[in-house]
């Protein structure tokens, strides 16, 4: 089944819309229930693809898995596999956060090289070097990696790069290890401080998430607990830019402003107004925005998943813009989809120079990835005459009833399916 969005542009979206769960943080969380041979209940959970796919995993290894509304409870019991199969470990990259969860719990993994995004070579060296530090066997056969060990061993572990997922996975798998685990230029990422703070709700011992340097005290046990998970920053930000790219006026219920710092300062410096105030985000855009450059980085920096989003923004800006991607190499997949759309928009490296243009127009667009889907979705909220997006399977791995939402502020758009 291949499904698309039909886009009717031009409407300029007005209202309210609510943030769902954060994508980023439910996949490690989810993860991290595998550690407690109990049952933890995780509110916020969003019903999107990534999740789901988590919870494959989690029933295949043996929890018991309860949807309710808006609830996901996990009973992690009576685990009885320590290894992911292929199909489902093919279907994204961050299942490889699971292994660090199975290794703690269990001191042995067995899985194979992770899938996702087409973004870039998306290694996964710092995760086993780390595991190595920790005292974890590693070996390799035929595309597959077993983890093994008699016991975990704190260590002092120094990335090399900030890695969102290796800082998880060294979280993850050092909760029960014997002595002290020190991380080192660890990443600072608000989905880190929400795992840790998950965690340690459950009787782990984690200090410093959120900075540089974060140190875990091995502990004998977790407890039982519920815990509601952040909203997601990058959903917060495509609501953002959707409403700029349409001249738009709307209002998030979204609590947690202090994360989109950068995003909230890059659409202030294209002309947009914007207020916060008990937990709401309120964007009044222009109607022409100003070109603005962008640099993205690890957090507090501009996220990498919002460049996308940014750019196709920026597209119908007075003036050129530029755009700079250092986390990931192959990030710009999308630009030719929305040069079709009448952008203008030349890539050199890891730099992109978009040239304003007045209008875009209508075209069929072929999603390429999660946020490079989302970006075409805007410039089709944005162009003149009806855009259709396709292989939109991308967008739903990562927000939740997007289609629902955008229309409630006043979008048109259908979601339409082909067998
Ligand atoms: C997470 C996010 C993703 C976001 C990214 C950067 C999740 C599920 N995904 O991905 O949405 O875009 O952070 O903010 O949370 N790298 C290595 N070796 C490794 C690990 C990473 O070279 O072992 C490189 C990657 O190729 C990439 C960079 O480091 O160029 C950043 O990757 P990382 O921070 O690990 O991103 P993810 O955790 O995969």
């Amino acid at each position: 089944m291949m499904s698309s969005y039909i886009i009717e542009g031009g409407k300029r979206l007005e209202g309210e819309v609510t943030i769902s769960g954060s994508k980023n943080a439910s996949l490690p969380i989810i993860a991290a229930t595998i550690l407690n041979p109990g049952t933890t209940k995780l509110y916020d959970i969003p019903n999107i693809h990534d999740t789901q796919i988590t919870l494959e995993i989690l029933k295949y290894l043996g929890c018991k898995v309860k949807k309710g509304h808006g609830k996901v409870e996990i009973n992690s019991k009576k685990i009885t596999k320590t290894d992911i199969p292929e199909h489902l470990m093919n279907q994204m990259r961050s299942t490889v956060i699971l292994a660090g969860a199975i290794l703690g719990r269990f001191k042995e993994a067995t899985f194979s090289y992770p899938g996702g995004c087409d973004i870039g070579a998306r290694p996964i060296d710092l995760h086993l070097s780390a595991f190595k530090k920790l005292g974890i066997n590693i070996s390799e056969y035929s595309g597959f990696i077993t983890c093994k060990c008699d016991k975990i061993i704190g260590a002092n572990i120094d990335l090399d790069f900030p890695s969102v997922g290796a800082t998880e996975n060294i979280i993850l798998a050092s909760i029960y290890a014997e002595g002290t685990t020190h991380i080192t230029n660890a990443a600072m990422e608000p989905e880190i401080v929400d795992l840790a703070q998950c965690l340690n709700k459950m009787g782990a011992k984690i200090e410093g998430a959120g900075t540089k340097i974060i140190k875990i005290t091995g502990v004998q046990k977790l407890k039982d607990i519920s815990y509601n998970v952040m909203q997601d920053r990058i959903e917060a930000g495509t609501f953002l830019c959707a409403a700029a790219i349409t001249g738009g006026d709307i209002c998030l219920n979204y609590r947690t402003p202090e994360h989109i710092t950068p995003i909230i300062n890059k659409l202030e410096e294209a002309g947009c107004e914007i207020k916060t105030a008990k937990g709401k985000v309120h964007i009044k855009a222009p109607k022409k925005l100003k070109a603005v450059d962008i640099k993205t980085m690890p957090y507090p920096g501009f996220p990498t998943d919002m460049q996308s989003v940014f750019a196709s923004t920026l597209t119908t800006s007075k003036g050129t813009s530029m755009i700079v991607e250092n986390i990931f190499e192959n990030r710009y997949r999308y630009v030719p989809e929305l040069n079709k759309m009448g952008a203008k928009i030349n890539i050199e490296g890891k730099t992109a120079v978009i040239k304003g243009v007045k209008k875009l127009s209508s075209a069929k667009v072929k999603s390429t990835d999660l946020r490079g889907g989302a970006c075409l979705v805007l410039a089709g909220l944005s162009a003149k005459g009806v855009t259709t997006v396709t292989n939109i399977e991308y967008i739903l791995r990562g927000y939740e009833k997007l289609d629902e939402k955008l229309r409630k502020l006043g979008a048109t758009i259908q979601l339409s399916s082909e067998m």
